[in-house]
């Protein structure tokens, strides 16, 4: 398949990897593989895949009673643009780091953010969508007589999440940091609701979320959201960490800003996992009109309410 690239700009296309340290991995490796991720031992971290591909989205690392840590993140870009993406992210204000010490690779460059989180900039491929995912049909099995019908409880195969959709970051600034994001990384805003949530997405095609920013008083990662087949799968994968016991978390409902169903499962470290069906999507070609959303109507079309806890950010309290 021909390489999606937008003309005329410099940006990352993909968020490649994260990486991020609990106090105890064990804990990590009973919560993904509930989730429905493919969790392997890599050394002394653990490696988050789907069972969709062999890429690995994530790396869970031991942070030895520690609380959970945003590390890095690794920022995926095709090979023509890596000199001047380091040109340009040294222009915008990008303060030049080490590699993470633990990082599995070191290639690429390496930067921190205006809110100090650690970044790699590298070659990889482009794990981003280049097109808008078909959905699957709801879930159906046929009865005696050929009608469609629904399963019985607990008759569904367990939810395994397709891709990581997006990565949400706690962000001392909002506008700070999209105007870095964009400026430095070519991330475009896609849509926010004041100062305090904006969305942005990747030039050479992506979900209408790549990475999000929510205001915050300190860094930090909220939540990691990851693509399911159909709306079914986001109430079953509910329903599966209702029963796995994980009974904190938001939804199931549908999203105003990017249009998509969610619900939201809250880790045993107080941020989430979201399972996430529909978002929309943004091609080379689309110039998105980036909107304004006032914000008593732009988190939820329909759902539950919020509940009060999710907005907290564990990694600003002391442990
Ligand atoms: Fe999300």
């Amino acid at each position: 398949m021909k390489t999606p690239r937008r003309a005329g700009v410099t940006a990352i296309h993909s968020a490649f990897q994260f990486c991020f340290s609990v106090p105890d991995l064990s804990v990590a490796e009973v919560y993904y593989k509930q989730f429905g991720l493919k969790v392997d031992h890599q050394g002394d971290r653990l490696a988050l895949a789907t069972y969709h591909s062999p890429h690995t989205w994530g790396y869970v690392l031991d942070g030895r009673g520690q609380k959970k840590r945003l590390e890095y993140l690794t920022l995926g870009a095709y090979a023509e643009d890596l000199d001047d993406l380091q040109r340009q992210t040294m222009a915008n204000g990008a303060k030049p780091a080490d590699a993470h010490p633990s990082s599995v690779t070191s290639d690429g460059f390496w930067i921190r953010d205006p809110d100090n989180n650690l970044l790699q900039i590298a070659v990889r491929e482009k794990v981003t969508p280049n097109e808008k995912a078909k959905g699957n049909a709801i879930l159906y099995k046929e009865n005696a007589i050929k009608v469609p019908i629904a399963h019985a409880r607990g008759e569904t195969p367990q939810v395994r999440p397709q891709r990581l959709s997006h990565i949400l970051l706690f962000s001392t600034d909002v506008a700070r940091s999209v105007a870095f994001y964009s400026d430095a990384l070519g991330l475009r805003l896609s849509d926010k609701s004041a100062d305090i949530v904006a969305f942005t997405h990747g030039a050479h095609s992506s979900d209408h979320h790549l990475l999000a920013f929510l205001k915050s008083s300190a860094p930090g990662l909220h939540h990691t959201s990851w693509a399911v087949a159909n709306l079914d799968e986001v109430g079953l994968g509910m329903e599966q960490m209702l029963a796995a016991g994980h009974k904190e978390g938001w939804g199931v409902g549908r999203h105003v800003i990017g249009s998509n169903y969610f619900y939201y499962v809250r880790d045993p470290w107080g941020s989430f996992t979201e399972y996430s069906y529909d978002i929309d999507f943004i091609g080379v070609e689309t110039q998105w009109p980036a909107a304004d959303y006032l914000p008593e109507s732009s988190l939820y079309l329909w759902g539950p309410g919020v509940p009060e806890y999710f907005g907290e950010n564990t990694e600003a309290t002391s442990a």
